[in-house]
């Protein structure tokens, strides 16, 4: 996901101009250089804001940018194992904060105080938060999606299912339901595939993470689709019976992971993604039999659904249980490979 499409400046000198020494086992210095020019706007809700969407309220001589540029390069240079995606994350992470004075050459304008830029880096360097949670977005197929701690960082292989969702004949007039919707990537992605042209089409979102719920309620309002998506607070299908028997899509991307796995994940996931997004429970199927359980109650006859698994023997494991347990009931059940060539997506009609 290297494409970036935020109204981003670059780093306005050369690096040689970078002269501040660093050692990666020092704190992060405090600059007291920065200055506060204007007040930051209230957040649009009760969220903090990405980076990239607050003001230019702050401003900084260069020199001293240069001097934190030169400090996180050394620091991401410490950690030899992700060291090339630390680099490659600076320079998001520069482009999202700062940009060139308009009529000063020697200051450089900051969307936050030149300290927390420092501190941020740090928590990504040395603490491992995820990039994501440190500038508060995801860029997801045409989507700049915001994100927080308490929320799953949407992941490019889900990106399929949006793919899925749009070979259905007719998508665009149906009620479309995403189960687990996160920061909402899935709904707003389809609720703004609705939008190319008339649609009678509905996106309901579900989840039962309350920061869930607040983050995909304000994705939706970010894209303006708000008379086209909902999103719901509640368990699985329980928000959903006002739609019983009328749905035409269900997508999720459902937590998957055995609970065993858990320990084994990167530190990026493991330490900070929310559990309540990846237990599956011992085998990693718990919420994903949940759901295949709900399909035919809340789909209408001939409605599609996609869903995300753990990979190979869970999409096998799952297909074959839907087609041969409950073969009157489902049918064109396949399993759909990600970009990897790993067997990721299980999909089928209602009959
Ligand atoms: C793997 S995340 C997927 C998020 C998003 N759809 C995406 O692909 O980025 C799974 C989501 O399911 C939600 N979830 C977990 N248990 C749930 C339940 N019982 N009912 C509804 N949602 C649940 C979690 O809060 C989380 O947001």
């Amino acid at each position: 996901m290297l494409s970036r499409f935020s109204p981003i400046p670059s780093l306005p000198l050369p690096s040689r101009h970078f002269i501040r020494p660093f050692s990666s086992l020092s704190p992060p210095p405090p600059q007291p250089t920065t200055t506060t020019t204007t007040t930051i706007s209230p957040p649009p809700s009760s969220l903090s804001p990405p980076l990239f969407l607050r003001p230019l309220s702050h401003s900084t001589p260069l020199s001293s940018l240069h001097s934190f540029h030169h400090w996180a390069k050394a620091l991401s240079l410490s950690q030899p194992s992700i060291s090339s995606d630390l680099l490659r994350q600076l320079t998001w992470f520069l482009q999202d904060t700062t940009s060139s004075h308009p009529t000063q050459p020697s200051t450089v304008l900051l969307r936050t105080e030149l300290d927390e830029l420092y501190s941020l880096w740090n928590e990504r360097v040395e603490k491992r938060k995820p990039f994501q949670y440190i500038v508060g977005c995801e860029h997801w197929r045409d989507l700049v999606l915001v994100v927080q701690e308490g929320v799953l960082i949407p992941r490019p292989e889900t990106e399929i299912l949006v793919d899925l969702v749009q070979e259905v004949e007719g998508f665009r007039d149906g009620v479309w339901v995403d189960l687990g919707t996160g920061s909402g990537a899935l709904a707003v992605a389809i609720g703004k595939m609705m939008m190319d042209g008339d649609s009678m089409g509905r996106v309901f979102g579900i989840d039962i993470s309350p920061t869930a719920v607040e983050v995909a309620r304000f994705n939706v309002q970010r894209y303006d689709l708000e008379g086209k998506v909902e999103i719901r607070q509640g368990a699985w299908f329980e928000p959903l019976e006002d739609v019983k028997g009328n749905v035409t899509g269900i997508v999720s991307n459902p937590p998957y992971i055995p609970s065993s796995d858990l320990s084994g994940l990167q530190p990026e996931v493991g330490w900070y993604e929310p559990r309540l997004a990846l237990d599956g429970g011992n085998d990693g199927t718990d919420h994903l039999l949940h759901i295949c359980e709900g399909l035919a109650t809340f789909l209408k006859p001939g409605g599609f659904f996609a869903f995300e698994t753990n990979g190979d023997k869970q999409s096998e494991f799952l297909a074959n249980f839907l087609s041969t347990n409950w073969r009157q009931l489902f049918q064109k059940v396949k399993v759909v490979s990600d970009y990897y060539g790993v067997k990721r997506f299980v999909t089928g009609h209602r009959s």
